[in-house]
């Protein structure tokens, strides 16, 4: 592979590269043409250096405290006021108000384009119609929408006014919608009559209406007409258009804290139930207005293109807020990005004259497969540096990217963050410092932040070692708390070790300092990018009748990473047919949602379980894997390599009976 990779030559620009020559595959990137001189600056007092970046946004009152750390809830820039949509909208609006924000396209073709001028007159006319239907400062709205402009119009109206947005991802579940509805008690939901994928409308109105049916707090649902498939209004429902059709395009923007919510993203753990990630203002913009510069190197004349949808954290931050903060033209999708044809990427790329590209292993991995031809056909010469988010990228993975789609000029920033960290904590930041990229590493944490790799005792490991990633001090866009149980927020993250974040990742840290992730700790799986709790997985399970227990893990997956593998023991007197199966599937999709459907689904008279009654996942594992018992004998701490050699037995046996 590595033979046939071009040649990492000078572009003398922003980016210098140089020949790798200590060590195999390397690649230095990054001129540093910010004004923080060194990383150095951001390792004395970290508080002074975030205030500094916060300098950059735009206040309506200067904080008086930088941060107010009563461990572990953090709070930025206290006594600041300040708003997001005016930070992303009016600030550019200002200085370049026919600026290009959003270049649209559709799955079939269609194409829209807004400038900050009239994104910023959207907004603020749907902030108005908000306001008339009674909506306040503090209230949250449910946000289930298609990648359409109206998504990013949708979350700028709500933080222009200071009411929480809470997206749900377009391809979650009735079911899902209702759990995260009833938790944050939203008044309002926007929806549309469908979103457009693989050539499918999926009907998202019929999905909310099954969802919030016995829900009498929701005052209103704002529909938005968009595939135009046939829908049924309610008396709560009212038309997006007819709405803001008569009503003032200026909205203005409300003064708010610095520590006022901006939103409520749900996401899964380890429990049963996901979990309300709450982030503030001020603290959060500084974290993702910094990182966007320092990771992305922005300037005026970049074309950026995101492929996240924006119902993850990804999208919030890195296709929402930080590129209009900076006033950037982006590139949004709606639809596959492999059809109709699987090469539609890269003619996007070619179309748009894309010079940034931000996207996933699991992308990668299915363009990859695909073959060279498709991107090697068309022009991506406009592309100058490549992003990757979500998973631990295989170092063949990010040499393909880097040779095939980069032609060896583009650097790769490999960016490590969570949705409770509100932007990125490792990464590679060419936009401020020169460093050597190593592929499969994120490299080093983002100015500001520090980090470690410690054991179960929360000692520092030895380097070249694995052990858990904690993050030692508080930074901006760390979350608030989780929504409505500040106990529960203690306990996941902040109870394993004494006042040091705990993210639920494996990783090592190499002699050079570089953090090398591998991947999730707990019981939680990354499936094409998205993150499913088993718990979660086995819950939505158990609620079938037909269903006594269930018991999921995830094995390694050529392209999406993990593929999810259930095994599950049916209630007595209930019959194991394929049909079953296919009906078990079907209800993790409506529970959930069509990203949860399991890849195996075995039935099996028992799980193994050991002494105390944990289900042995890593024995599912190894049985998923076609393992020997050898294998793993080692592996369950709590139970005897008899009772293991056991459960594998039984395992075995009912699994060979359906
Ligand atoms: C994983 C996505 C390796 C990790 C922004 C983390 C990564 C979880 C990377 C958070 C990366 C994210 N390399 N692993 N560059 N980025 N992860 O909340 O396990 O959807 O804990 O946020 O994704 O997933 P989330």
């Amino acid at each position: 592979m590595k033979d046939s990779l071009p040649t990492p030559f000078e572009r003398t620009f922003f980016l210098t590269y140089t020949q790798p020559t200590v060590l195999d595959s390397v690649y230095t990137i990054g001129l540093g043409n910010n004004d923080l001189k060194t990383r150095s600056d951001s390792n004395g007092n970290r508080v002074k250096f975030w205030e500094a970046q916060a300098a950059k946004l735009y206040w309506f009152e200067k904080w008086h405290t930088a941060l107010d750390w009563n461990p572990p809830f953090a709070r930025w820039f206290v006594g600041g006021k300040t708003n997001a949509s005016y930070n992303a909208l009016d600030v550019t609006v200002q200085k370049t108000p026919n600026k290009k924000a959003i270049i649209w396209e559709g799955e079939d073709g269609k194409k829209r384009e807004l400038t900050y001028q009239e994104l910023l007159s959207e907004v603020s006319k749907l902030a108005n119609a908000l306001k008339s239907l009674g909506v306040q400062k503090g209230d949250r709205v449910t946000v289930y929408l298609p990648m359409i402009p109206e998504l990013i119009v949708a979350l700028l109206a709500c933080a222009r006014i200071g009411v929480i947005h809470t997206v749900i991802f377009s391809g979650f579940s009735a079911k899902s919608i209702k759990d995260r509805v009833e938790d944050s008690k939203s008044k309002i939901i926007i929806t549309s009559d469908g979103g457009l994928r693989r050539g499918n409308i999926i009907k998202l109105k019929d999905v909310v209406d099954e969802a919030i049916q016995d829900l009498d707090f929701v005052e209103n649902v704002i529909v938005l007409e968009h595939t135009k498939n046939p829908i049924t209004l309610t008396k709560r429902d009212k038309k997006w258009h007819e709405l803001v059709g008569t009503i003032s395009s200026s909205c203005d923007a409300e003064i708010l804290d610095s520590t006022h919510p901006l939103y409520i993203l749900y996401t899964s753990g380890t429990t049963g139930k996901p979990k309300g990630v709450l982030h503030g203002t001020g603290g959060y913009l500084t974290h993702v207005y910094s990182t966007f510069q320092w990771i992305f190197d922005i300037k005026d004349s970049d074309v950026y293109f995101c492929t996240a949808d924006i119902g993850w954290v990804t999208g919030h931050s890195y296709v929402v807020y930080g590129p209009l903060m900076h006033g950037a033209t982006q590139i949004m999708y709606e639809g596959a990005l492999d059809f109709p044809t699987p090469g539609r990427i890269w003619e996007m790329i070619s179309r748009y004259k894309v010079t940034i590209l931000y996207t996933t292993p699991t992308a990668l991995r299915m363009f990859m497969k695909f073959g060279d031809d498709l991107p090697n056909s068309n022009d991506l010469s406009s592309l100058r540096l490549l992003g990757t988010v979500g998973e631990p990228i295989n170092p063949q993975v990010w040499k393909w990217y880097f040779g095939i789609i980069g032609k060896g000029r583009c650097p790769i920033v490999d960016t490590w963050w969570q949705t409770e960290t509100g932007g990125a904590l490792i990464s590679p930041v060419p936009g401020l410092e020169t460093i050597p990229l190593k592929p499969g590493s994120a490299t080093r944490p983002v100015p500001g932040v520090s980090l470690s790799v410690v054991d179960e005792h929360g000692k520092q490991v030895e380097p070249d070692s694995k052990g858990y990633l904690v993050v030692t001090n508080p930074w901006p866009g760390m979350l608030l708390t989780l929504w409505g149980d500040d106990e529960k927020y203690k306990t996941v993250y902040w109870s394993k070790y004494k006042n040091m974040y705990y993210p639920g990742d494996y990783a090592i840290q190499d002699k050079d300092g570089y953090i090398w992730m591998l991947g999730r700790a707990d019981d939680v799986l990354k499936v094409a990018g998205h993150r499913l709790g088993t718990a979660e997985l086995e819950s939505a399970f158990v609620s079938n009748k037909a269903v006594a227990e269930a018991a999921v893990c995830g094995i390694p997956h050529d392209v999406k990473g993990e593929a999810i593998i259930s095994f599950v023991v049916l209630k007595d007197g209930v019959i194991p047919t394929s049909q079953l199966k296919e009906e078990l599937v079907n209800h993790i999709k409506k529970t959930i949602g069509p990203i949860a459907a399991p890849d195996q689904l075995h039935f099996v008279k028992k799980l193994p379980k050991t002494r105390s009654g944990k289900i042995m996942r890593r024995l599912l594992k190894a049985m998923a894997k076609n393992e020997q018992i050898g294998d793993i004998s080692t592996l369950e701490d709590e139970a005897s390599v008899n009772e293991i050699k056991t459960a594998f037995a039984e395992l075995k046996q009912s699994l060979g009976k359906f």
